[in-house]
């Protein structure tokens, strides 16, 4: 499958990496800012470069448009890329509103075409697999996940810091909601959270989210403070610890008279299987995807709207 990117920043230099171990090839990227003597435009002389987005979308060969854009150009570029009807793989988070969310399902209706966010954590094999070993754990009581990392460093100029699309719910809250509403999966009864905003960005945030068939998950995260990353999920029956959880390669299960160690290599690296998931859907001819739907992605967002509206 063809593949035009649309931005070339830090992530997508990195999808061009794991592409290569999918049935995907780069075949134009579309950048603004890139310069002749880039050295992957060098090293892959036959890519096709455009500096204008738009007209990366009107090339007949593009079949999928990866959007590597800062969050707020998300849905804009998402619908363009719709409407000329290329499948559509979008960075997280693929919108900044559940109704922005709303607008893209229905730009995926209208044009009949395809759309998954590129949040990755499900569609890796391990995280699969943690959901079956949970229900060794025999009723589970709560869940924790964070993501934190201390951004202060960086250029102010970032996306990170910018008033309409910056801070930690918005950078990295879907990941750590994505794993908590999945495998809390049950409606939840009460919200409670703390946002510290610093000259009007969420630097950080903790959530408890009470469901009701009664875990209790909790979440946090940072632009502006490391923290190692992990998740915990205990039950009646022992825990499981589970490093990196956002791209799951292993899992240690702890129950009372034994300790299991579970490892799930990437194939090629934590985004290939991805790339690859979004190829299979689309030649299936998927309107989106089984393990992460834009339903999913909208819940996420509807849940970090409550976050917010819930911030003591
Ligand atoms: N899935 C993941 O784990 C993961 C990891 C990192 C980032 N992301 C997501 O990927 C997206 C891009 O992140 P990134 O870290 O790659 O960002 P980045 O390095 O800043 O790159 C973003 C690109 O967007 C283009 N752009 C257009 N308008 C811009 C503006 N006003 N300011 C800055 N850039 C602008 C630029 O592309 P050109 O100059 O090339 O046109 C730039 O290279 C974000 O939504 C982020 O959440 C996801």
């Amino acid at each position: 499958m063809k593949f035009g990117i649309l931005g070339f920043g830090n992530i997508a230099r990195k999808f061009v990496k794991s592409i290569t171990y999918s049935d995907g090839v780069v075949y134009a990227i579309a950048s603004k800012s890139i310069q002749d003597h880039d050295s992957y435009i060098q090293k892959h002389p036959s890519v096709k470069i455009y500096h204008d987005y738009e007209k990366l979308l009107e090339d007949p060969n593009v079949e999928a448009v990866y959007i590597a854009l800062p969050h707020f150009d998300h849905k804009e570029w998402i619908i363009k890329a719709l409407q000329h009807h290329k499948a559509v793989l979008a960075e997280k988070p693929i919108a900044l509103s559940s109704k922005d969310i709303e607008d893209i399902i229905e730009a995926v209706k209208q044009y009949d075409g395809y759309c998954l966010e590129a949040l990755k954590t499900k569609l890796n094999i391990g995280y699969q697999s943690l959901k079956q070993d949970i229900k060794c754990l025999g009723k589970v009581h709560s869940i924790y996940a964070n993501f934190c990392s201390d951004n202060q460093d960086i250029d102010k100029h970032s996306y990170l810091f910018d008033k309409k699309q910056g801070g930690a719910l918005n950078d990295i809250g879907t990941y750590v909601l994505g794993f908590l509403l999945d495998l809390a999966n049950s409606p939840i009864k009460k919200v409670e959270s703390n946002i510290q905003i610093e000259n009007g960005i969420e630097m950080n945030f903790f959530t408890k989210l009470t469901f009701e068939n009664g875990i209790i998950a909790t979440g946090e995260g940072a632009i502006n403070k490391e923290k190692e990353r992990y998740a915990l999920i205990k039950g009646e029956k022992g825990e499981i610890y589970i490093p990196m959880y956002n791209r799951i390669c292993e899992y240690t299960i702890r129950l009372e008279k034994e300790t299991i160690e579970r490892k799930y290599p990437f194939h090629g690296d934590d985004m290939t299987l991805e790339i690859q998931t979004f190829i299979d859907d689309v030649k299936q001819h998927l309107h989106e995807n089984v393990y992460h739907s834009l339903q999913d992605a909208k819940y996420i967002q509807e849940v970090i709207e409550m976050i917010r509206k819930h911030a003591a």
